[in-house]
């Protein structure tokens, strides 16, 4: 008995899940009409589409403010999964969220150019952009005025000025970039097992190299090998002897920011993996087939080391975009900042006024990350619906003072009022300054194993294995930005599993 009642429990929490997520695509696909902006209100320019920006959009009151959003990109990319999309375990359109979708759903409507801002002129507060894309029509620059700037642009990818880096490796920052390595790969297999292929250049073009052994490099190293055991070995047997993946890291080891013990783990399991490390290395220079680097032995004595490779990844962290970089260079107290804008504990942008800066463009003293990114954007979402309402109540504080001359039988009412409106201000003025709250650390490392620098109870867990690779899946399926992405995500894990990954090179 007790047996059939867990059951039916079992079908009626089923049913009530589906019945939520029906509601929830429901909604999604009639949403309510938006309330159009408003010209006279402030206009509030979100620069950037990422997880800085689009945390901040999500929890803003649109209908405070004229809102409007550039980015070059029209949708928000879920990068921690982006290395899977490199091997086809994950398809890319499962991590993408159209901008446009997500703007819908605001109370206000939301103005969204695609284009790229080039300039920003803090004096006649305007900032230029460009459609950089494909299509051009008769109108490609302007400029945007606003009267509240928010930075939320990102990075690139820091090469160190290193000769033939942007000729000839990989990136992996943006969708394309994973598009470009899945190809890629697939095409030095199919060159490889080209008839009368000479076995220096199988060697060669079955050795996949990586640059950087912080997450990113680790990540896709993982996931290349999983690729190569678990779908291209069974499908291309006569050169699957010759695939090699190579890490080559500056510094003595890999992920620098985990704990100790994870970085051993990380490492004795790449060996497992039959993955190369190579640290204490440094890449000096590449050309169209060679990565050369200067390693450095345990007794300090310095050698060459030439490796030939077929792909090359560089994932070597962040570089200060150029139209950052301008405007640093137009502030005099950003003189002495090298990797971003510098900010105050509000997210200002030191030595402006009504700009504010957000996620990796941001030198607010934090790792350049989602997780610092999103909890950014959370706090300036609070801070500028805040200021609205400020405005809204010192406003009607103000009228209902003007009247108390003229309705002198009703004094003690409007004093009471305003006795109300004064309270409300005060608890709304009283904004903590921004506070980063490290949930932890996570990172795949192939095989089915990730490790995890977890925060518990104010205290620091390091777990690895099979079990923490379940809470990896887990951890980020929900930080999915929508149920679609969720269930997409889901799909895509099923269905490399049960088929094996599409080796089609498109
Ligand atoms: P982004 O998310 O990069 O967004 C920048 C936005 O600005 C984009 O929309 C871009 O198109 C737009 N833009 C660029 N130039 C301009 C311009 N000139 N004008 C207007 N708009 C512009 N962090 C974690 O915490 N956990 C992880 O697991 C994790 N995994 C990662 C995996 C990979 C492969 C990578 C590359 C990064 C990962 N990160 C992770 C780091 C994380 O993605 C970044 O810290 C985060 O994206 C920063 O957010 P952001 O909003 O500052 O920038
Ligand atoms: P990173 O800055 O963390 O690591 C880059 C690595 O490249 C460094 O260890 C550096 O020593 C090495 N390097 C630099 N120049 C080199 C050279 N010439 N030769 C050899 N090695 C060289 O960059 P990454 O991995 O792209 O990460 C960027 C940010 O995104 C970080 O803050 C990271 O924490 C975050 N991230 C987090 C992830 C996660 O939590 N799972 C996944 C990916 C990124």
């Amino acid at each position: 008995r007790t047996l059939r009642w867990a059951w039916r429990l079992g079908y009626l929490s089923a049913l009530a899940g589906v019945a939520y997520i029906g509601y929830g695509v429901y909604q999604d696909r009639h949403p309510e009409p938006q309330i159009e902006p408003d010209p006279t209100k402030k206009t509030l320019v979100i620069l950037g589409t990422g997880w800085g920006s689009v945390s901040l959009l999500k929890r803003l009151d649109t209908e405070n403010y004229n809102v409007i959003v550039i980015s070059p990109r029209n949708y928000f990319l879920f990068t921690p999964l982006l290395p899977s999309c490199t091997t086809g375990t994950i398809e890319h359109r499962s991590i993408m969220e159209p901008i446009r979708t997500i703007l819908r759903a605001k109370k206000a409507s939301v103005r969204f150019y695609e284009a790229e801002a080039s300039s920003i002129d803090p004096d006649r507060k305007v900032v230029r952009i460009f459609d950089n894309s494909e299509v051009k029509g008769d109108m490609t620059e302007t400029e945007v005025p606003y009267d509240m700037l928010v930075i939320g642009v990102g990075a690139e990818n820091a090469t160190f000025g290193i000769p033939g880096v942007r000729e000839h490796s990989c990136f992996l920052k943006e969708i394309g970039d994973a598009q470009n390595i899945r190809k890629r790969i697939m095409d030095c297999v199919e060159t490889a097992a080209f008839k009368d292929q000479s076995p220096e250049e199988i060697d060669r073009l079955m050795h996949m190299v990586v640059v950087g052994g912080g997450p990113t490099g680790v990540e896709f190293a993982g996931e290349l090998q999983d690729f190569f055991e678990e779908d291209i070995k069974k499908l291309v047997p006569e050169i699957s002897d010759r695939f090699r993946v190579t890490l080559i890291e500056a510094l003595p080891n890999v992920l620098p920011s985990f704990s100790k013990q994870l970085i051993e783990y990380t490492e004795s399991t790449f060996k497992e993996e039959k993955i190369n490390i190579h640290t204490k290395t440094m890449v000096q220079k590449v050309t169209d087939k060679t990565v050369e680097a200067l390693a450095t032995g345990p007794d300090g004595t310095k050698e060459k080391i030439v490796f030939p490779y077929g792909l090359l990844v560089w994932a070597t962290g962040n570089a200060v975009r150029p139209v950052v970089k301008d405007l640093m260079s137009r502030i005099p107290a950003q003189k002495n900042s090298r990797r971003g804008l510098a900010v105050n504990e509000y997210l200002v942008v030191q030595g402006t006024r009504d700009i504010w800066a957000v996620g990796d463009c941001a030198v607010a003293g934090y790792a350049p990350t989602a997780q610092v990114a999103s909890q950014e954007g959370n706090f300036l979402a609070r801070l500028l619906n805040n200021m609205a309402k400020t405005e809204a109540l010192e406003s009607k504080i103000r009228e209902l003072s003007s009247t108390l001359n003229l309705e002198p039988g009703n004094t003690a009412e409007i004093s009471r009022q305003i006795e109300e409106y004064e309270r409300q201000l005060r608890r709304i003025k009283d904004v903590k300054p921004f506070h980063y709250s490290h949930q932890g650390s996570l990172a795949y490392i192939g095989s089915e194993k990730a490790v995890a620098d977890v925060t518990w109870f104010n205290g620091n867990v390091a777990a690895a294995g099979g079990l923490t690779y379940l809470f990896w899946r887990s951890a980020y399926l929900s930080m999915c930005f929508s149920t679609r992405n969720r269930l997409l995500v889901i799909n895509d894990w099923i269905k490399s599993k049960a088929f094996g990954r599409d080796l089609s090179r498109e």
